[in-house]
């Protein structure tokens, strides 16, 4: 099985990160997202954006996670707490008014205020971080005993950052906002990423110091840089490689850019982990899906949240697969497909759809228009077309004729249906449930069953048929007979 998520194989076997607590910071009101919903708990590769933020700080080891709430505080907390394995360990303070990012800091004060190691701070929005380069500002920082080091990219654009000012032998002697440059900072394009590594035994002495004095009249957690090196303190910096990893989402343009980036990296994760994907730019992953060596992955097709896939399976085109798990040389064509599982070798589709908490046996055939719900098929069930299955146990090797209905609600009630291993049900049979249909039985076309039928019998339930021999011929003839007299009278 190989993994698509973003955790860096390399980091395995790797020293274990010096003790580190994070802060994330989420109180903002994220007005540019024009949306009810706050800019965190935004859905991205199928977690909430911040989520994306704490899972990169576990993966690289942080002991503690704190989160800084404000803005929609109670949702921003129980959103985070729901979607995040282990979310009851996460920690949250609470920034009363947003009075800046220095301020924000400090919300988080007393959860950490005797904590003499590594502090990270990182905003909330920047969900494309990776491990190992948190790892890489906390190393420095505890390697060079400095009270600050600060992550840092070059950017062609610099535009509304926060940029990086240095002497002249290049030692960094503070940060100033855009806002507050003069025109020949600006020029400058090394930028302050927003995340940085502090001392957590010096951190809260220099956000002490703090004042509002600038355009924004906000406590700017950047200050605190040329704070600690008028102090005498040189701070460091680690400069990103890829400036794209520290993109943040302040509009849901960024939101569509940053998703497209994240998951070309999970799919390119899966591409070289041995699965083929016949088209990237049409296909979307979730992180923390599987899918096995040699599966193909036809173009619009859709894993989503924790879905499984074996290995030799071939998906799409035109799949949307949620919450399921497919065993080995599975094939899904054209369906949909929602929190069930597939043992090996089933094939679905196309144009069928596949309802939570279905479960098909090694071998099953499921076609075109056929719809199951809450469905348990044993191995080599078929129901290859028109069908509707709901609340049904199929023994196996069964095979369900086309146009097959379990009636399985009567305006009051879900009912089930019980159908035996091996057994004929007849192309428009209508199924009332709650019924049995015994091991081996058969029931004929067109019949609506109401009543239980035995092991190995044959249920005919529809109107005999009768056939009255010439009857079209002298239908016809009849027929024709009154045109004549008709056109005589004329
Ligand atoms: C900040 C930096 C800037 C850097 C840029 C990188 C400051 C003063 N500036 O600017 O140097 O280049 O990030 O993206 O730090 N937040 C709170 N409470 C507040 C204010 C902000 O929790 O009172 C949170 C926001 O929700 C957000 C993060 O802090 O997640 C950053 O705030 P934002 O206002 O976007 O900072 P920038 O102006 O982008
Ligand atoms: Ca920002």
């Amino acid at each position: 099985m190989t993994h698509a998520t973003y955790q860096d194989v390399s980091s395995e076997g790797e020293q274990p990160l010096p003790p580190t607590v994070a802060v994330l910071l989420a109180a903002g009101k994220s007005t540019r997202m024009r949306s009810r919903l706050p800019k965190s708990l935004h859905p991205l590769c199928g977690l909430p954006v911040t989520a994306h933020v704490v899972r990169a700080c576990r993966e690289a080891g942080v002991e503690r996670v704190i989160v800084v709430v404000g803005h929609e505080a109670e949702r921003v907390r129980s959103g985070l707490i729901e979607a995040i394995p282990d979310g009851h360990l996460l920690e949250f303070a609470h920034q009363e008014r947003p009075l800046g990012t220095g301020d924000a800091v400090r919300a988080a004060q007393s959860l950490l205020a005797s904590w003499p190691h590594t502090v990270l701070v990182l905003a909330g929005d920047t969900p494309l971080l990776r491990p190992q380069t948190l790892r890489q500002l906390v190393e420095t920082r505890v390697r060079t005993h400095v009270p600050a080091v600060m992550l840092t990219m070059e950017l062609q654009n610099p535009t509304g950052y926060g940029r990086i000012l240095r002497d002249e032998k290049g030692r960094v002697i503070g940060v100033v906002e855009e806002r507050d440059a003069t025109p020949e900072q600006r020029r400058c394009c090394e930028c302050n990423s927003s995340i940085y590594a502090f001392d957590g035994s010096r951190l809260w002495e220099a956000l002490a110091q703090l004042r509002p004095n600038n355009a924004q009249g906000e406590y700017y957690l950047t200050d605190v840089i040329g704070w600690f090196v008028q102090q005498g303190a040189p701070v460091e910096t680690v400069a990103l490689e890829d400036p794209k990893e520290a993109l943040g989402i302040n509009t849901r343009v960024e939101l569509a850019q940053v998703a497209a980036l994240l998951r070309a990296r999970l799919l390119e994760d899966l591409m070289l982990s041995g699965v083929t994907v016949v088209d990237p730019m049409s296909t979307w992953i979730d992180v923390d899906v599987t899918v096995g060596q040699d599966s193909v992955i036809h173009p619009n097709t859709l894993l989503l949240r924790g879905t499984q896939v074996g290995e030799e399976c071939v998906l799409g085109p035109f799949a949307r697969i949620e919450g399921c798990r497919l065993g080995n040389r599975v094939q899904v064509y054209a369906s949909w497909l929602l929190d069930s599982v597939l043992e090996d070798d089933v094939r679905v589709g196309p144009y069928a759809q596949v309802r939570p908490n279905s479960h098909l046996g090694a071998g099953v055939r499921i076609g075109n228009f056929v719809e199951l719900k809450n469905a348990t098929l044993g191995p080599r069930v078929q129901a290859s077309h028109l069908s509707y299955l709901g609340d049904v146990e199929i023994g196996e090797g069964t095979n369900i004729g086309a146009g097959t209905i379990t009636c399985n609600y009567d305006g009051y009630q879900k009912h089930r249906t019980r159908i035996g291993s091996r057994a004929f049900i007849g192309s428009h049979s209508t199924l009332v449930a709650p019924v049995e249909v015994g091991e081996g039985a058969f029931v004929a076309a067109g019949s609506v069953i109401t009543a239980n039928v035995p092991a190995d019998a044959l249920a005919i339930a529809r109107s005999y048929q009768t056939v009255k021999e010439g009857w079209a011929a002298d239908y016809r003839q009849r027929k024709a007979n009154k045109g004549e007299q008709k056109n005589a009278s004329k």
